[in-house]
């Protein structure tokens, strides 16, 4: 990849966001967050990234626009930015394949679950009602299908006999926290190689 400017994509809390940020100060991950856009401007990681002092954008939906013209205009924000890659980190939008084309093998997603089991929402809570024993979190490239391109990372998290959906989801998002900058930085380093359905990670060459 060439440059190493984030854009990332919240509509809530945010804690992804700040786990990527908190990774780049401690210098885990050499990059730069160039821009947090929110679907909502109520959205509360919104705040918190403009304490941080990160440049922050709302792109709402509007009512009568298509998803590809409010995708078009979260596009214009982030090459105003001047980003190089995107990482989706809660933001619950489905993005449209004229953005996936716009920003080709640029767009990362974190999802909590062990991919492809469970996809779309409430992931955690369809993981514990299903009765897995094993689930956890998946870092993949976004493709035109919702929660489907070729992952990155992985991370896996014991379901225990006595876990409810907040004590495992919060479990898993620990280990989100640890897992997206390191496929961030793998993304960065160009040591993804897609081939087919599956991404490979070449070993570094230093
Ligand atoms: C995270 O658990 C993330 O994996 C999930 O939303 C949460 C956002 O938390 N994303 C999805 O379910 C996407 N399908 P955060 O706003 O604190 O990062």
């Amino acid at each position: 990849m060439r440059g190493r400017n984030l854009g990332v994509l919240i509509s809530g809390r945010g804690s992804n966001m700040l786990a990527l940020h908190d990774a780049i100060a401690d210098r885990r991950l050499r990059a730069r967050m160039a821009v947090v856009v929110s679907n909502k401007a109520s959205a509360p990681g919104l705040a918190l990234a403009a304490a941080r002092g990160i440049p922050t954008a709302v792109v709402e939906s509007r009512k009568g626009q298509s998803r590809d013209e409010h995708d078009a205009r979260v596009g214009a924000v982030l090459e105003e930015a001047g980003i190089d890659l995107v990482c989706l980190a809660g933001y619950m939008r489905i993005v449209g394949a004229s953005f996936v084309r716009r920003f080709q093998g640029r767009i990362l997603n974190i999802h909590p679950s062990l991919l492809p089991s469970f996809p779309g929402l409430d992931a955690q809570k369809a993981a514990l009602e299903h009765g897995v024993r094993v689930t956890g979190c998946t870092v993949h490239l976004v493709d035109e299908e919702v929660d489907h391109g070729p992952i990155v990372l992985q991370s896996a998290v014991e379901v225990g006999a006595d876990d409810d959906v907040e004590s495992l989801s919060s479990r898993i998002l620990e280990r989100e926290h640890d897992l997206y900058w390191r496929a961030v930085a793998l993304v960065l380093d160009g040591r993804v190689r897609v081939e087919g359905r599956r991404a490979r990670i070449v070993p570094t060459t230093a």
